[in-house]
């Protein structure tokens, strides 16, 4: 190790004894013969102080700058009276240096570290090695990791299994735009990127997993906002021989805990419950923001509408996913001219009016899946063509099943207090889908474009 400790860990009960610290120079400041540097690692501060007697090499310290990559060794001091910080674990220390080491130089960052300045935010993504070291960009990314991590271990507890489903694969209908990649070997033939595990989830109670969740990556081309990214994570979960209630109590287990556990907040069990009817004759809106009354940080809408008009098209679309089951009493009118009554088997869960899930009881009848697939416009050759495979996994034995999908990154942008989900994930897009950091997407050579048979036509402007 280069290092006997780390910049957040040293305190008076240290005192007398030697170190050795690395990590980035945050602040440098100048007492005549003395010089102070804040180092800092992802585990805090320490003040590392300069002697500039005697030693030739001590008066190199002059050289340091902001986010020089530095190793210290010295002993731990008490700091003189006075000048104790006790805001930091380590503020009652310092280190006197015996000697240093410049690891690596840094250019001068375009911005401060830590500092809230005016700084745009693609200059921020363009340079998020930079930012991701301001503790409090950090700190998003240190409650994610913790967040992530108990949700493994409760639902580990609850018997389910954590399943990768692939990322190469067909279209999976989630109302967005797919991100296709073209096969190679099979020159015109195109791979989909998953707009969420939703098939895969299914075929995977067909197989008897019982119960399943993954933290998984989804891809969506869709129109951008704060609350969007093209690349997003869920909190995928399914399970079979359930009902409402049974998912409900689920995530309502599952978040309880965790604002317990993580944030320090007493969540009330059961969350309210409301119709959509009721939702828009409220609120009118279907993701109400119950902040302003005396009721839950969150609630579940229920009773959506199976299908919805698509007045361009002249026909009806779904609502959330054709995969969604029809509510038992309504199945009847499933037949009828008006689909607007029918009422889905589908909730959402909404926390101060942003939509942070979404599920639903599914469909396991292949002849009542077949029936809404029609409905939806869909011919016998595309229903076969697109989704052949599940109706006849329906046919080998398919229980009856229902999950929902919780935005990890919307979830974690409201406990953090973000703005936009771009601030709890390491690497986001812009607007325009572009990451300043790579400049992805971008032009890529000829031969690889040779080898997949794909010819861009050149416009003025700009590719075709
Ligand atoms: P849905 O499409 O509602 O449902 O997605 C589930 C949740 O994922 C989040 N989300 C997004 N987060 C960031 N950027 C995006 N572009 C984005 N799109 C969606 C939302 C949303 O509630 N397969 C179903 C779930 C199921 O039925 O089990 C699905 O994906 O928080």
């Amino acid at each position: 190790m280069l290092r006997t400790h780390t910049c957040g860990e040293l305190n008076e009960s240290n005192i007398g004894k030697e170190a050795v610290l690395c990590g980035w120079v945050h602040r440098r400041r100048d007492h005549g013969k003395l010089i102070f540097i804040d180092l800092r690692d992802r585990y805090g501060m320490t003040q590392v102080t300069f002697y500039l007697k005697g030693s030739e090499k001590l008066l190199q310290a002059d050289q340091l700058r902001s986010e020089f990559v530095v190793s210290v060794k010295g002993k731990i001091a008490k700091r003189p009276k006075g000048t104790e910080n006790p805001k930091m674990p380590t503020g009652f220390i310092e280190i006197q240096v015996e000697d240093f080491q410049i690891i690596n130089p840094s250019e001068v960052p375009p911005f401060e570290i830590g500092e809230e300045q005016d700084v745009s935010e693609e200059i921020k993504l363009a340079y998020r090695y930079l930012d991701l070291r301001n503790p409090l960009v950090l700190d998003k990314f240190i409650l994610r990791h913790k967040i992530c991590k108990f949700m493994r271990d409760v639902l580990d507890s609850e018997k389910f299994l954590e399943v990768e489903t692939p990322v190469l694969t067909k279209s999976t209908p989630e109302g967005a735009r797919d991100y296709l990649v073209p096969s190679r070997v099979s020159p015109g033939y195109f791979y989909a990127l998953p707009q969420s595990p939703q098939l895969f989830k299914q075929i995977l109670m067909v197989s008897g997993f019982d119960k399943y969740f993954q933290i998984a990556k989804c891809f969506r081309d869709e129109d951008l906002r704060a609350d969007r990214q093209p690349e997003f994570t869920q909190l995928d979960i399914e399970m079979s021989f359930v009902e409402e209630d049974d998912i409900f109590t689920l995530v309502e287990k599952l978040l309880k805990k965790i604002f317990k556990e993580l944030l320090d907040q007493d969540l009330s069990v059961p969350f309210e419950r409301i119709t959509y009817k009721e939702a828009i004759e409220k609120y009118k809106s279907d993701k109400p923001d119950l902040r302003k009354t005396e009721k839950n940080k969150f609630v579940w809408v229920v009773d959506f509408p199976l299908f919805t008009y698509n007045d361009e098209e002249k026909r009806w679309d779904s609502e959330h996913h054709p995969f969604t089951a029809p509510k038992e009493d309504d199945l009847k009118l499933i037949d009828s001219d008006d689909l607007s009554k029918v009422r889905a088997r589908s909730y959402d869960l909404v926390l101060n009016g942003v939509e942070i899930g979404s599920g639903s009881i599914r469909i396991h009848n292949k002849d009542v899946q077949s029936k809404i697939f029609k409905i939806i416009g869909l011919g016998e050759d595309e229903i076969k063509k697109r989704f052949g495979f599940l109706l006849k996994a329906f046919q080998y034995g398919a229980p009856p099943h229902g999950g929902i999908a919780l935005g990890l990154d919307r979830l974690i942008a409201i406990v953090t207090g973000s703005q936009s989900i771009r601030d709890v994930i390491a690497f986001p897009k812009t607007q325009r889908a572009v990451c300043p950091l790579t400049d992805a997407p971008s032009e890529v050579r000829g031969n690889q474009l040779k080898d997949l048979g794909i010819d861009v036509k050149k416009k003025e402007g700009g590719n075709v």
